[in-house]
């Protein structure tokens, strides 16, 4: 550990400092995109917001340290994968778009 320990009540000072070299996903969309998916396929989710297949990855994360997220379908149904990249809830809309 850096530093000296806190005593009850004390204040912090200490700054949290952010990874400068961290990169924030790029916004494909600030929606989902409605995709009809296959029971038992795998369907590899953009990550990163750079494939040029929304909302699937095309390879385009090479090199940006964002992995694309893979989501592999229960049943045939229409899905709705995050189109913001700022979803909690992995590759799926979990409303997050809505605040951006
Ligand atoms: S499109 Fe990303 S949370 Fe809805």
């Amino acid at each position: 550990m850096n530093g000296a320990a806190l005593r009850s009540g004390e204040p912090c000072n200490h700054l949290i400092q952010l990874d400068p070299t961290m990169n924030q996903p790029t916004v494909a969309q600030k929606a989902p995109y409605p995709v009809a998916v296959e029971a038992g396929k795998t369907y590899f989710w953009c990550a990163c917001g750079q494939s040029k297949s929304q909302p699937l990855c095309d390879g385009s994360h090479k090199g940006s340290g964002f992995n694309p997220t893979p989501f592999k379908a229960e049943k045939t149904a229409t899905v709705y994968f995050c189109g913001c990249k700022h979803s909690a809830n992995g590759a799926l809309c979990d409303g997050s778009h809505k605040r951006l």
